[in-house]
């Protein structure tokens, strides 16, 4: 898979993924992310990408020749499946979409800033729109890296135990079940007995039955 992140503020998100599991799935050539500073594709000698907005109102909005003229440069080079927008008013990103992005092959991301980019760019080169979640950030790059964390983790070989991504919260729309690590006794806290008696089939029923209960106790509406 390839991920190429278009944004004003690309040095965001550069250590973002210099790190972890990031790192080596790029080291692993599992994924190749690219940052792209929208910038280099300014159509003046200012390097500016922003102006005012056409009647009026507070806020800069971002002008399309840029924003054209990179996604056609990498177009020109591969074809892409999705090219993605971050945007608050986009559809709510939850783990089922998460998977079906995870099976593509090329994607572009695209952050916004500022009061948005022109619509035009939405309407000419946007075939998604994705919001992380019902508030405002000052820009599109964390929603670009929150939405590509979580896909590159489900890409296969990424995470070392294969069936981990399996077992996350939200796959079967339930939560995960609580976990525990040494040491056994904690000041007088203990790990349940049925995770040291060695009984797979038990453990793993008394997993599901933690799913449940955790579920409906904190996110009901996922059982509906
Ligand atoms: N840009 C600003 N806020 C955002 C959000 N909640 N989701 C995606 N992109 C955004």
């Amino acid at each position: 898979m390839r991920i190429d992140i278009i944004s004003c503020v690309p040095n965001l998100l550069d250590s973002f993924f210099a790190h972890s599991i990031l790192k080596r799935a790029q080291e692993g050539k599992y994924v190749e992310v690219v940052v792209h500073d929208l910038r280099d594709y300014s159509v003046n000698k200012h390097r500016s990408i922003d102006d005012y907005a056409f009647g009026g109102g507070a806020g800069m909005v971002l002008q399309i020749e840029p924003i054209a003229g990179c996604i056609r440069a990498l177009q020109a080079e591969r074809a892409y499946d999705e090219i993605i927008y971050l945007t608050p008013d986009g559809e709510l990103m939850e783990q089922k979409m998460v998977n079906q992005l995870s099976l593509k092959g090329n994607l572009i991301m695209l952050c916004g800033h500022y009061k948005g980019v022109d619509q035009r760019v939405r309407d000419l080169f946007i075939t998604k729109e994705i919001s992380i979640g019902d508030y405002v950030l000052s820009g599109g790059e964390l929603a670009a890296a929150v939405l590509a964390d979580a896909i590159i983790r489900l890409l296969p070989g990424v995470l070392n135990d294969e069936t981990s991504a399996l077992t996350d919260s939200f796959q079967d729309n339930l939560l995960a079940p609580p976990v525990y690590s040494r040491p056994f006794d904690f000041e007088g806290n203990v790990v349940p007995e049925i995770l040291l008696s060695g009984h797979e089939a038990k453990v793993e029923e008394w997993r599901y039955e933690q799913s449940i209960k955790r579920t409906k106790e904190r996110r009901p509406d996922l059982l509906k």
